[in-house]
């Protein structure tokens, strides 16, 4: 009989042991079974109570009762307690929800910086009533050479490394000044025109070079046109492109075959005040060579030059929007470099 009443002793503290501890609905469950089950502790207890006298069955038998008693009311108690834990986190959660707490990363596309410069360039001729001229990347000789006034066996096809196709006389352009020549010969006048694009030359790839880049050939023709109008153009256009109210420029004298005369223009470094890295100490950057359409030009191209003159010229895309972006290498610019883009 003491047996009895020490092991109801024992399960009785255990069971309070078991449920000071943070329950969750298995637990509870299983120790249900384990007391009340079919197997249980109490089954055990009623079938160990048959085997004792009645006097013993009379004092052992309440005990037992009450056991049976506190173990339900523990269980049930802890069952209430952890269905009012469990709707108390429930409605924390919803109220301590946070809708911009996780947002999950996604990579977002955009035009490439190529593409925006491109489209920024052309937006400021056009707002100054320029058309966007485009021409064949394949040209032939007599397109990107002859008419520009640059004949077979004229020096000046060395400034330009052409790579030259297996068809005779198709070449890869090297500039883009061959789309004022299509332009000159197949457009109403006046005109004016600009034509980005890209251009290819054979040379050995580095930092600053690269066998493909792009130019932006530019083609104005009216009557009584002058070096003034390209000095304007070339000054609002830049001003524009960086955004400064004030940017001088500064004419060179420069030599190409197709204009005469021709010029460099520099501009003032929009960068610094007294030199810096990128007018490497000169605050002169050179930028935007051009000049007056040579009259042999013109003629190939059927204007006669005695009624009409215009002016030409043709920049670096790719020169323009590395210092625009500050971009010291041309070869970021094409290899597709998520990092280098996502900048942009
Ligand atoms: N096509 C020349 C080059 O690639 C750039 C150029 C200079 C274009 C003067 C012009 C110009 O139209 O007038 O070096």
């Amino acid at each position: 009989m003491q047996q009895i009443k020490k092991k109801i002793q024992g399960e009785q503290q255990l069971l309070e042991q078991a449920l000071a501890r943070p329950l969750q609905q298995k637990d509870i469950d299983k120790l249900r079974v384990d007391l009340l089950g079919k197997k249980g502790i109490v089954t055990e207890l009623m079938v160990q109570l048959k085997t004792l006298s009645v006097e013993e069955k009379k004092e052992v038998g309440p005990l037992l009762n009450q056991f049976k008693q506190f173990i339900e009311e523990k269980l049930e108690t802890a069952r209430i307690s952890l269905v009012s834990t469990l709707a108390t986190a429930r409605a924390q959660k919803k109220q301590a929800f946070d809708v911009t707490a996780y947002a999950p990363k996604s990579l977002e596309g955009h035009l490439h910086p190529y593409t925006q410069f491109v489209e920024e360039v052309e937006d400021i001729f056009l707002s100054m009533g320029y058309e966007i001229l485009d021409g064949p990347e394949l040209e032939t000789d007599e397109h990107n050479f002859t008419a520009l006034n640059i004949p077979k066996d004229h020096p000046a096809r060395d400034m330009y490394d052409t790579f030259w196709t297996d068809k005779p006389n198709i070449l890869m352009r090297t500039h883009t000044s061959p789309v004022q020549v299509s332009a000159m010969k197949n457009k109403p006048l006046p005109l004016a025109g600009i034509a980005p694009g890209r251009v290819y030359r054979h040379e050995a790839v580095d930092a600053s070079h690269d066998y493909m880049f792009m130019q932006c050939e530019g083609v104005f023709i009216d009557k009584n046109v002058s070096m003034a109008h390209l000095f304007a153009t070339a000054q609002t256009f830049l001003k524009t492109l960086f955004k400064k109210d004030e940017l001088d420029i500064r004419i060179r004298p420069g030599f190409f075959p197709f204009v005469e005369p021709g010029v460099e223009i520099d501009m003032r470094c929009p960068f610094c005040e007294g030199g810096c890295s990128v007018c490497k100490r000169s605050t002169w950057i050179e930028v935007f060579p051009g000049g007056m359409i040579h009259p042999n030009v013109l003629r190939f191209c059927g204007i006669d030059p005695e009624v009409y003159s215009g002016f030409a010229f043709g920049f670096g895309l790719t020169r323009l929007a590395m210092l625009k972006y500050n971009i010291n290498d041309i070869r970021l610019l094409c290899n597709g470099r998520v990092k280098f883009l996502e900048q942009f």
